[in-house]
């Protein structure tokens, strides 16, 4: 039987790829999102790639009266819990923001899904909590760390939260996601990463720069004890990333009390060997210029993603080429994101 996911944030990234998943999957999907950082366009493409549409609901989730009219209208299974804000940069100048959206936002979720006896929850978290990592690869023993910026922060205080939820009563039944490094679009072109103004993640950068909106990437330091230098992230493609959340939503329906899983691939690769490896796929040159590190930044960081392959039966499937040439036809073909 079909259950009905609940999707905060769902009309967003990693909330629209996950939202198609679902529906192709046979689930009922109702997405939550305010819209702050999304559009409905993404919502609509996800209708025309599958031919199906999820109920939107726009609204706010520290709106605890719009919550329970929405548990109320609905019966809802699960929750996915996408929404909240994700810019670092921002969240230094603007903390009361991202503790505000993404802590007592989570707060608010909780509390109106256990009013309304929902139990089960995945939570977008992110490798960020590990902070700087003793050993490499990462794996989900290693103790978290401590982030060094308002929004890693406050990722980590939601896990914890969360982990002090599930304590104080056996029906809480809750997955913690840690995300590695997010990239990619659907195989489509039609939906994928639609950052506001200019980007501050790697791929999102290179590929303005592939296209010609931007006009070089700043590599933010060459003299890391790294490979070449530059720094090491495990990139994962979000229909990976989406698949995972499906596994991740399977498994807590038969486990309670929290449950902890890495998504990434296990591969780390440079930011000269994402810039070359762009430049195959897309057939453009990046140009690039190598200035100071940015501040908060670690040298490498990648998963061990064995605790999914063997609670889960997931592993990531795409290649970084499939990541690239994903990510360039979602650009290439939406030269200005959802805004045309
Ligand atoms: P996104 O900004 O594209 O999506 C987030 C969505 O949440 C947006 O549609 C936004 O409008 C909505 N939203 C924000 N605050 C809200 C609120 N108070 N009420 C209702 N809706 C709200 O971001 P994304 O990349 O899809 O990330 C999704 C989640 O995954 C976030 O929680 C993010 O912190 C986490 N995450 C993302 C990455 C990444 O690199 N993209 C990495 C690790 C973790
Ligand atoms: C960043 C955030 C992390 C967040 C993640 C996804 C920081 C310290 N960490 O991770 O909390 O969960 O994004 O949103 O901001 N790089 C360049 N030039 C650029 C952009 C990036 O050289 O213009 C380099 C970075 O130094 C890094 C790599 O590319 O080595 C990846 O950077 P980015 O995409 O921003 O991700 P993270 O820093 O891993």
């Amino acid at each position: 039987m079909a259950d009905t996911i609940l999707v905060t944030g769902g009309a967003g990234y990693i909330g629209s790829h996950t939202t198609l998943a679902l529906l192709e999957a046979g689930h009922e999907v109702v997405v939550l999102d305010n819209l702050c950082n999304s559009s409905l366009e993404s919502l609509r493409r996800v209708e025309r790639i599958c031919g199906k549409a999820p109920l939107f609901v726009q609204g706010d989730i520290r709106d605890r009266a719009g919550l329970d009219a929405l548990f109320a209208a609905h019966k809802i299974d699960a929750v996915l819990h996408f929404a909240g804000l994700k810019s670092v940069g921002q969240s230094v100048s603007q903390p009361l923001e991202y503790y505000e959206n993404n802590v007592a936002g989570s707060v608010i979720l909780a509390q109106a899904m256990a009013a309304a006896g929902v139990f089960q929850l995945v939570f977008s978290s992110s490798a960020t909590v590990y902070g700087e990592p003793a050993q490499m690869p990462i794996s989900e023993d290693v103790p978290t760390g401590t982030p060094t910026n308002p929004y890693g922060r406050s990722k980590l205080m939601v896990e914890e939260l969360l982990q002090d939820l599930a304590d104080s009563d056996p029906r809480w039944r809750i997955a913690l996601l840690r995300y590695f490094n997010p990239v990619g679009a659907h195989t489509s072109g039609l939906i994928g990463e639609d950052p506001n103004g200019i980007p501050n993640n790697l791929l999102p950068y290179v590929s303005q720069v592939a296209i010609g909106t931007l006009k070089q990437v700043s590599v933010f330091g060459a003299d890391y004890p790294t490979v070449d230098g530059t720094g090491v992230r495990d990139y994962i493609h979000v229909l990976d990333l989406a698949d995972g959340h499906l596994k991740a939503l399977q498994a807590i329906s038969q486990r309670s009390g929290v449950s902890i899983w890495n998504l990434g691939t296990g591969v780390g690769y440079s930011v000269l060997q994402m810039i070359r490896a762009f430049e195959q796929a897309s057939g453009r040159p990046v140009p690039y210029q190598v200035v100071d590190r940015r501040p908060g930044d670690i040298a490498e960081c990648w998963a061990d993603p064995t605790k999914a392959a063997q609670e889960l039966g997931w592993k990531a499937e795409r290649c970084l080429a499939q990541m690239m040439a994903d990510t360039w036809r979602w650009q290439s073909g939406n030269p200005q994101g959802y805004a045309q």
